[in-house]
């Protein structure tokens, strides 16, 4: 039994997660528990090498379904040597990306059946699901936008996809959403980013501190 509070964050590109989960680490220090931050795909050693090749630009022959196998590789890998360390610590872990996001972008986005995927998120993770999942939605014109203004990295394999892809792994978020309203809570991330952010804590604070 896990005595951690397991958090996760998604969204589509340029939704802004990553800034907001900075951004909420001194605001969570004020309750009494220990914070891990990780990501996927990549978080530990190995991972972090299956990253690299996955969003590598010249990797552009790429199978879709290598593309799966290796964001599934990289998961069990982060879960045994992060994750469940932390969980078992009883630490609250906030991990930037996670299951969900082999859903919406190899299922939806790339046309992947997703009955596969979620047998093969559950083989990688032994059923783990996060105990609250923050979905920030951004319509996909703004979220590119964004990644355009605020590019702080070289252009990778991901960044390539047309907005069609795009579109898709939005929509596949939205029926997630739809799916798991008890696990997944929305957040409206075309909101000023401060506002975001008050409303991501408020959205934990409740669930877990209240
Ligand atoms: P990041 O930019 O949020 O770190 O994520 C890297 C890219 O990897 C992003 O475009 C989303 C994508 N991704 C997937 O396609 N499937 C996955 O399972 C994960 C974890 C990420």
């Amino acid at each position: 039994m896990n005595k951690g509070i397991f958090i996760s964050l998604e969204g589509p590109d340029g939704a802004g997660k990553t800034s907001v989960l900075q951004a909420l680490l001194p605001k969570l220090a004020a309750f009494d528990m220990e914070l891990v931050t990780t990501r996927e795909p990549g978080g530990v050693a190995i991972a972090e090498d299956i990253r690299s090749v996955i969003l590598n630009p010249e990797n552009t022959a790429m199978d879709d379904k290598t593309e799966l196998l290796l964001y599934i590789a990289a998961r069990r890998q982060h879960l045994k040597e992060r994750i469940l360390p932390a969980l078992d610590g009883g630490k609250l872990l906030l991990v930037d990306r996670f299951i969900d996001s082999s859903v919406a972008y190899q299922g939806f986005g790339r046309g992947l059946d997703v009955k596969d995927i979620n047998w093969l998120n559950d083989y990688a993770t032994d059923g783990l699901v996060p105990d609250l999942t923050l979905y920030f939605d951004i319509n996909v014109e703004e979220g590119l936008a964004r990644i355009a203004k605020n590019r702080h990295h070289d252009v990778d394999r991901l960044d390539m996809e047309t907005v069609d892809m795009h579109e898709r792994v939005r929509q596949g978020y939205l029926s997630i959403l739809e799916q798991d309203p008890e696990r997944m809570v929305k957040v409206d991330a075309s909101h000023p980013l401060e506002q975001v952010i008050e409303e991501a804590f408020s959205i934990i604070s409740k669930r877990f501190f209240k």
